[in-house]
């Protein structure tokens, strides 16, 4: 059975400024009359969040099969319990990060079979019907991310040739699946992003964004 719902996954280096365009995208759709439910990975229940803490502050992080497979779990948590019942009940799900994180993150040491096995039982085959991916230069993002003050986890701690290369990895996720993968130039005011994503919404899901509702 094919779900009521719609799914649309925000994807981006660090700084990119995902979760307040999140933020804004929500507004503009509850201001529409959809049902919208917004969350995040790693992360969105209890267990998940809880995964994500052992991930983003280990001291000495695993490696890169181990965190992919406890992405993995935490994505089959998030996904059973909020991601699949939001969309069952016809509502629209907003999720900062999903699958495209793990190939761009951990796509760099695990061979990317073992990657989409680890893939396809974390999400039991969802697919987000539209992920937008906020391309932004790493030393912008970066420096977006520090002037928030964050002391940086696990990942935004590696070296700036390694964040260039999950940027490489994004865009190539982008190129390979153009329909479903659509690139937002980030380096912009947030209200000039927000209106670039309202109108690539507009134009590449049935939602309407006018304000008569569902
Ligand atoms: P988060 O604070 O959410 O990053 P940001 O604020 O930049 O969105 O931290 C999530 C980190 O986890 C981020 O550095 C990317 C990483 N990550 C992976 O490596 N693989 C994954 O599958 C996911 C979902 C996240």
């Amino acid at each position: 059975m094919i779900d009521p719902g719609y799914f649309i996954t925000f994807e981006g280096g660090e700084g990119a400024g995902k979760s307040t365009q999140i933020r804004l995208l929500a507004e503009t759709l509850r201001a529409a009359g959809h049902e919208v439910v917004v969350t995040r990975e790693p992360g969105g229940t209890p267990l998940a969040e809880a995964i994500r803490g052992l991930l983003l502050n280990a001291g000495d992080p695993p490696d890169a099969m181990t965190q992919a497979l406890l992405f993995a779990a935490a994505r089959h948590d998030h996904v059973t319990r909020v991601i699949r019942p939001a969309m069952r009940a016809g509502q629209i799900v907003l999720c900062d990060r999903f699958t495209d994180s793990t190939r761009a993150y951990q796509g760099e040491a695990v061979a990317e079979d073992a990657l989409e096995a680890t893939i396809l039982l974390g999400t039991a085959g969802l697919v987000p019907d539209l992920t937008l991916l906020l391309d932004l230069s790493p030393e912008a993002g970066l420096g977006r991310a520090r002037q928030r003050g964050a002391a940086g986890d696990a990942f935004e701690r590696a070296d700036a040739t390694y964040h260039t290369r999950v940027r490489e990895r994004f865009l190539a996720l982008a190129r390979r699946e153009p329909d479903r993968i659509l690139v937002v130039e980030a380096d912009r005011p947030p209200e000039v992003v927000a209106a670039s994503i309202r109108a690539l919404v507009e134009a590449h899901s049935a939602i309407d964004l006018a304000g008569a509702g569902a």
